[in-house]
Order: structure tokens, then sequence, then C-alpha cells
């Protein structure tokens, strides 16, 4: 269902600061000598996620029931424990693959393009009354295998990315967030559109820590509209033309 559009236009925001290093000195703890820094972390995904919450503070004091999808090895949700301190919260890891969670944390197996996963994340979350906790954040750091061929590794991308976007439109609570890794090319522009009709403000952030030269950057959702049954799933995955009427509509 992919659709052909214009290259891919963006001003996309980038870090300006030193300020992970203000952030390091900030924890709790300070492990992070330069030796250390790197070692702390079960990945280097850390770091892009650290910047990216600086910017647009996703572990605000709303931010409770988190969904880490492609967690493994697991320093977004790493990140987000140390982010959120001793407040109440619940963080469920989705990945395709075996992987260990992290502490505090909880853990599923599964392919997030499946629909029995996202059954599985709404079961996660319901209550023994039989009532549904919203979640108030999604990240995705998801990505395939790459294979090295640009065109194809965004396709595998967006297919990833789509999936993410029909779990925040089932199951993010009216006013929450969303991140998550997107590829660029040919169908960034069709995201975009889709995520502006979804979130009230849209922005595309390329961490200082992501390399240069790698294609990957971050779409941040913020703010989840109520679209009062006014969209439908299948409205939202139309083409182009009609997504960005639908933008006019719920403006
Ligand atoms: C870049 S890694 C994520 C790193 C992670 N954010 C961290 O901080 O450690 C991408 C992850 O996406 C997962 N993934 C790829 N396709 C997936 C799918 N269809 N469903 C769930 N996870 C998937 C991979 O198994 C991989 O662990």
């Amino acid at each position: 269902m992919f659709v052909k559009t214009s290259p891919f236009r963006h001003s996309i925001a980038r870090h300006k600061s030193s300020s992970l290093k203000k952030h390091f000195q900030k924890v709790k703890g300070d492990p992070f000598n330069e030796k250390k820094r790197g070692e702390f972390y079960r990945s280097r995904a850390a770091f892009k996620l650290l910047e990216i919450d600086e910017k647009y503070h996703l572990f605000n004091k709303n931010c409770h029931n988190i969904v880490d999808l492609g967690f493994a090895p697991g320093a977004w949700s790493q990140v987000a424990v140390e982010n959120l301190g001793d407040r109440e919260f619940t963080i469920l890891g989705i990945d395709i693959n075996h992987a260990t969670p992290y502490k505090g944390c909880h853990y599923i197996q599964g392919d997030v393009t499946k629909t029995y996963t996202h059954s599985k994340i709404r079961e996660f979350f319901t209550n023994d009354d039989g009532s549904i906790q919203p979640l108030d954040l999604i990240m995705s750091d998801m990505m395939i295998n790459c294979t090295g061929h640009d065109h194809y590794d965004h396709l595998g991308n967006m297919e990833l990315c789509n999936a993410g976007l029909i779990l925040a439109f089932n199951q993010l609570r009216v006013g929450g967030n969303m991140v998550m890794k997107v590829w660029q090319g040919s169908e960034l522009m069709l995201l975009e559109a889709r995520m502006k009709v979804l979130f009230s403000k849209q922005f595309a952030f390329k961490p200082k820590s992501s390399r240069s030269e790698s294609s990957e950057l971050y779409f941040v959702g913020l703010g989840r509209r109520d679209l009062e049954y006014k969209v439908l799933l299948s409205d939202l995955f139309s083409d182009l033309e009609d997504v960005k009427k639908l933008q006019m509509q719920v403006r």
C-alpha cells in the first residue's frame, strides 16, 4: 500500500548544545567518565533517546505507561527507568527477538507487524476488572536487519512505523506522545502526513549521536489528538492526498 511521493524535504532539528555532557553530570552516582560512558548503557542507542528527551520532554510527569517497540538489547528502557526515577511506571518492551528485560520492566517477544502482538499489548495493560490502561508514550527504535540497499531498508522501516502508528491510533491516550525511528526515503512524506493527523505537533529530529551518514532520523509526535471517531484507521491509511485532506479536517 505504498504510494509514491515526491522526494523527502524536511527541516530537521539538530541538537545544538553539548547537553549530553550536562546530562551525564546530573545523573545520580555519575558513572559517566569518558571511559565508562559507553559501558553503562546496554547500547549506544541510549544517547539518541537522551537527546530526544532533552528536547521534547517525553518522560514528563504524565508519563507512566510506556511501550518500547524493538526494545532489545534494552538501552531505551534503561533511559526511561533512569529518567522516571521513583515515579510509578510500567514499561513493556516488545521485540521480535528474544531478549532480557531491563530491571523493573516487562517484555513480550513478538512481531509488531502482527495483530496478535497488539492484542498481547492490550491484554498486558488490561486491569482485573476489564478496564484498559491507555498508553502515555510509545517509543519505537525498531529497524529491520539492514540490507545495505537504502530503498529496501526504507520500505522495511516504513512497515514497522506504520505498525507503530496503528498501535498509537488504537492504544495511545489522548494527549499521549510517540517517538519512532524512521529511515529516509520516498514514503516519508506519507508517514509524516499520517502523524500530523494523529498528533497536534509533529517533529523530525536527527540526534547528534546518530551518525550523519546514516539515513536514520526520529519522528516525534506530541499530543495525540482526540479524533472522536471522525477519523477511522482506514482513513489514516489512505493515500497522501486524502490524508492531507484529513489534516485540514482535524485541525
Ligand atoms: C536498533 S535495535 C533497538 C535498540 C534499542 N532501542 C535499545 O535501546 O537497545 C532495533 C530492534 O528492532 C527489533 N525489531 C525489528 N523488527 C521488529 C518487529 N517486526 N517487531 C518487533 N521488533 C522488531 C530488532 O529485533 C532490534 O532489536
